[in-house]
């Protein structure tokens, strides 16, 4: 089945969070249902950098003041296809932001990512007919629609929508709608209007056949006036349309088995070797050694959605309890000097590196004893699986994705020998706390701690059962 892919991000090329990962590795699970996914992703710089053999396949003329072309190229198991439009897309900084901030041309530049998508969905690429096109947050939001407002009585393929997150939504003024190429009604509450705006993901969760997102809570959360973001009204209307289908991890890239950043390799049945990683992570950042607490670690973006002020806030009760803390971390100015203060503060107790650094991601998931995520809303998390699969006990706040995956190692499930984690009420400083104290007893009892290490490791993170899940929907919309 022929399924065309539009992301804004795609790993290993280019990555500001979870949404390059997984498309990145949706493609090649895919593979293994019966799925040929290729993968539209924008020509930035680093993306043609990294792709040297690509080859012009298809001139698509004029897009928003120059021209555009369509690459193909095959790159780590994927079956890329690179819009190559350097008048929007060849510029320093994130996919979204020059030195300045973000583009003011956003909204020409996703649209044109969009148009493309669109008009693969309508075969002008010889030999290619999608038979699904699959939209990933606002950047593909328009995909959908264009494929409803160009289609003019052709067949077009099936639509899918992912909300990867709903606080990023991608709007813009309703003067653009011409210059963006929609008709004069699709400036409607059934259209792409959204509170007199031009809104990207509105379009797509309205206009595309199906709607996903990334985790069964989260599916039911946004349904919510508390968590729906403004679109609540509409995606409870469109619940029969919706379904939650929980992220995977590539657990080819995770694996503590086999992982070139590591000082030493581990699985469920050597953890003893885990305390060479252990070891490498304090050296690495300057933490005292002290086998009577654990070390707590934070892979994270540092922002009001992943809690990271309630960490500070509770800090002081985090090493009363003798904890030492590992972050890793980039965003906020705010956050980033909170943590900058709090590690000068403490010096062997808080060990810090602000930036983006792929590495110490791993040497923190294998180093530290439980990650922490208190998230305020996750869609679905990536880092607390990678915690999962590499024996750090995630501690997590009851939201979204993360609700989903960490089973709370309460009472009754450790008397069973259960849980793979520990799973708190909401990213405040209190209810973090209070997680804090059930991680320091746990500790004291290091067999029961073990069992729950491999507990962990032995869920399933894998994209295999969400994979399944994305092909049948495929087929579903496909037959449409
Ligand atoms: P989000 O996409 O909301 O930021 P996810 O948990 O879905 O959160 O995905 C985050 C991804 O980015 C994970 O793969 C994580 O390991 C990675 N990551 C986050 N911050 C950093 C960092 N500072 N350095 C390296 N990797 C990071
Ligand atoms: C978003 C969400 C995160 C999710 C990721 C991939 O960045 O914030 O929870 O894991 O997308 O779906």
């Amino acid at each position: 089945l022929p399924v065309l892919s539009v992301a804004s991000e795609l790993y290993p090329l280019v990555k500001t969070g979870g949404l390059a990962d997984v498309a990145g590795a949706l493609p090649v699970a895919l593979a293994a249902e019966g799925v040929a996914m290729r993968s539209l992703l924008p020509g930035y710089p680093r993306v043609l950098a990294a792709l040297q053999g690509a080859r012009p396949v298809l001139e698509l003329g004029w897009m928003f003041g120059g021209p555009a072309r369509l690459l193909a190229a095959e790159a780590h198991g994927l079956d890329l296809l690179v819009l190559d439009a350097p008048h929007l897309y060849d510029r320093p900084g994130t996919p979204y932001a020059g030195p300045d901030g973000d583009w003011a041309d956003n909204p020409q530049r996703f649209a044109a990512l969009a148009q493309a998508a669109a008009r693969l969905g309508f075969g002008e690429l010889p030999g290619f007919q999608p038979a699904v096109v699959h939209a990933h947050d606002w950047q593909a939001g328009l995909a959908p629609a264009y494929l409803h407002y160009w289609a003019g009585g052709r067949r077009r393929p099936g639509t899918v929508m992912t909300v990867h997150n709903l606080a990023f939504q991608g709007q813009c003024d309703v003067s653009l709608l011409a210059e963006l190429g929609l008709p004069p009604e699709a400036l409607s509450i059934h259209g792409v209007e959204y509170y007199q705006s031009i809104g990207f993901l509105k379009a797509g969760l309205k206009l595309a056949d199906r709607i996903t997102t990334v985790s069964p809570s989260y599916a039911a959360e946004i349904r919510t006036e508390a968590g729906g973001m403004g679109l609540a009204g509409l995606l409870r209307d469109r619940a029969g349309a919706m379904a939650g289908i929980l992220n995977g991890i590539d657990t080819a890239v995770w694996n503590p088995a086999d992982d070139p950043a590591l000082a030493a390799a581990f699985s469920a049945a050597t953890l003893d070797a885990r305390a060479a990683n252990r070891a490498a992570l304090r050296a690495a950042l300057g933490l005292a050694d002290d086998p009577r607490a654990p070390v707590l670690g934070i892979v994270s973006r540092l922002s009001w959605q992943k809690g990271m002020d309630a960490v500070l806030a509770a800090l002081p009760t985090l090493l009363s309890l003798g904890m030492r803390l590992a972050v890793l971390g980039a965003g906020d100015r705010d956050l980033e000097a909170g943590f900058r203060a709090a590690a000068e503060a403490h010096p062997g107790q808080v060990g810090l590196f602000l930036g983006y650094d792929e590495a110490l991601a791993h040497r923190i998931q294998a180093g530290c004893d439980a990650l922490l995520v208190p998230s305020r809303f996750e869609p679905c998390g990536l880092t607390q699986l990678c915690a999962l699969r590499y024996g750090a006990l995630p501690v997590v706040a009851r939201s979204g994705g993360l609700a989903d995956t960490v089973v709370d190692a309460n009472e009754m499930a450790l008397a069973e020998g259960w849980g793979t984690g520990f799973v708190f009420n909401e990213a405040s400083a209190e209810a973090l706390q209070g997680a804090l104290g059930r991680v320091a007893t746990l500790w004291q009892d290091q067999d029961a701690w073990r069992r729950l290490q491999r507990n962990a490791m032995g869920s399933d993170v894998s994209w295999t059962r969400p994979a399944r899940h994305y092909a049948a929907l495929y087929r579903d919309v496909a037959q449409g």
